[in-house]
């Protein structure tokens, strides 16, 4: 039996709410690791198993935070791959990716498709879309959407003052340097400079500084 999505999504049920970081996510991940896939080469079954799985421990984690969605979705993974009769000799690498997908647990990816699948996973966080999923996440949450006398941590605590500031608490740090495949590094410089090119352009306006 092949990959379901319907059936796969059921498992994503309630996670993300109206954060645009749902399902949607897991979808913009697959396409990105395939994308980064024909560059790169690694096997794309693989590929396309842990981008659907990777985050499919995630809404047990939003009710427990003790646990790590990771670990919890490498665990779900292998029962629901053994179920559909997916090529056993390849689960142990779906398993692999998504136990180390979590680039802050600081888990090294040992395969190519395990690298493929974080830095997919990492551009997520990268360019117009985290922009909106930050601003509406901020808006959720009743946080200002910028405050000049707030000025950002220097270290991130995932305690959000602003949602401006969260930008250079966290943002700014996922770095195009630190994605492991070339592919990616060159998207994430795209979108990173993205990032900054709006902040620059938000402060100029904030300040009354457009000419
Ligand atoms: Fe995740
Ligand atoms: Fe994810």
């Amino acid at each position: 039996m092949k990959l379901n999505i319907k059936n796969i999504k059921k498992f994503y049920i309630g996670y993300g709410g109206l954060s645009s970081h749902g399902f949607d996510h897991v979808e913009r991940v697959l396409r990105m690791a395939k994308l980064i896939s024909k560059k790169e080469g690694g096997d794309m079954e693989t590929i396309e198993a842990a981008a659907l799985l990777h985050d499919m421990g995630r809404t047990k984690e939003d009710k427990n935070e003790r646990l790590d969605h990771a670990a919890e979705g490498a665990k779900m993974a292998r029962v629901y791959l053994g179920k559909i009769n997916f090529p056993k000799n390849k689960i142990g690498n779906v398993i692999h990716c998504i136990a180390v997908h979590r680039f802050s647990r600081g888990k090294k990816p040992e395969t190519i498709e395990a690298e493929i699948i974080q830095d997919a996973d990492r551009l997520d966080a990268l360019g117009a879309i985290i922009i909106t999923r930050v601003l509406s996440h901020g808006a959720l949450h009743g946080l200002p959407v910028y405050d000049p006398r707030i000025k950002p941590l220097k270290k991130y605590t995932g305690k959000k003052a602003t949602a401006i500031n969260h930008f250079y608490e966290k943002i700014l740090k996922i770095t195009p340097s630190s994605f492991y495949t070339k592919t990616a590094q060159k998207i994430a410089r795209q979108r990173y400079d993205f990032v900054v090119k709006f902040l620059d352009q938000f402060k100029k306006e904030w300040n009354g500084e457009d000419l």
